[in-house]
């Protein structure tokens, strides 16, 4: 009889930083790494505010002559149900403000999910195709929600392994009500979906401050569980987490 070797393959590497300025910065040299390593780079990018250093540096850097990013591509992680991309709480704005008008990225090669699609289910699809297309997502960021989430895929008795559409939590609606100025956050969102997240060759979760501690310890510490989606971050083989010293906080 065949003997099989159950070999455990992941590998979950945290950094700790003295402050999230220290974070962001390292993150931004990073991706400026990366770019110049492969300038046909795939980024997949999140929203939140955790990042907004990281876009901040990373203009700077462009501004520098150390970041460019005319070849490379990006995939936004998520977008909100019924926004089009041109609405002002949309995180294809958030994103535009904060990065992509700040560096020299092809418009052509800028790639976000469509909120405000009528056939939403082909959406998705079309957005795995073109992650396909692309090739792959070479370095993935993320950030966290503080009741573990990724993208948006929230906690829940099951999660949809692809791009999908799905109901948005009242925490996490609570957590982005200050991007809606009459804080009426949609209550679904599409977002890809953790296997979309983990086929990513690199991933760069990046969370800062106290209110991610509880959340890093689970996602670290814990089982994986559908009830924390981060969990399955373990499940890729070179998952790094970096963080600063408040977010380490219960290592
Ligand atoms: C939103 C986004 C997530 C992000 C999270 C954390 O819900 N969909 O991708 O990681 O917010 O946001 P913040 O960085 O503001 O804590």
């Amino acid at each position: 009889m065949a003997a099989f070797a159950f070999q455990h393959t992941c590998d979950v590497r945290v950094r700790v930083f003295s402050t999230s300025r220290a974070a962001a910065h390292a993150l931004a040299s990073a991706i400026a790494r990366a770019l110049t390593a492969n300038p046909r780079l795939v980024l997949g990018l999140p929203t939140g505010r955790t990042p907004i250093p990281v876009y901040r540096r990373l203009a700077a850097l462009h501004q520098a002559g150390c970041a460019d990013f005319s070849r490379a591509s990006t995939f936004n992680l998520d977008e909100f149900l019924g926004l089009p991309a041109d609405h002002r709480s949309s995180y294809r704005v958030f994103m535009q403000s904060r990065l992509f008008d700040h560096v020299n990225l092809d418009p052509r090669r800028i790639h976000f999910l469509n909120g405000a699609a009528g056939d939403v289910e082909r959406e998705c699809e079309r957005y795995e195709r073109a992650i396909d297309r692309a090739g792959g997502i070479d370095l993935q960021i993320l950030g966290l929600g503080a009741n573990g989430h990724i993208g948006f895929n929230e906690p829940a008795p099951a999660l949809i392994a692809r791009t999908h559409r799905g109901v948005l939590t009242r925490s996490t609606r609570r957590a982005n009500a200050h991007l809606f100025r009459d804080r009426a956050v949609p209550r679904e969102a599409v977002s890809m979906g953790i296997a979309t997240i983990l086929h990513a060759r690199r991933i760069v979760l990046l969370a800062t401050g106290r209110a991610k501690a509880r959340a890093i310890e689970r996602m670290i510490r814990g089982p994986l569980t559908t009830r924390l989606p981060a969990s399955f971050l373990q499940l890729h083989e070179t998952v790094e987490i970096w963080l600063d010293r408040a977010a380490a906080s219960r290592l």
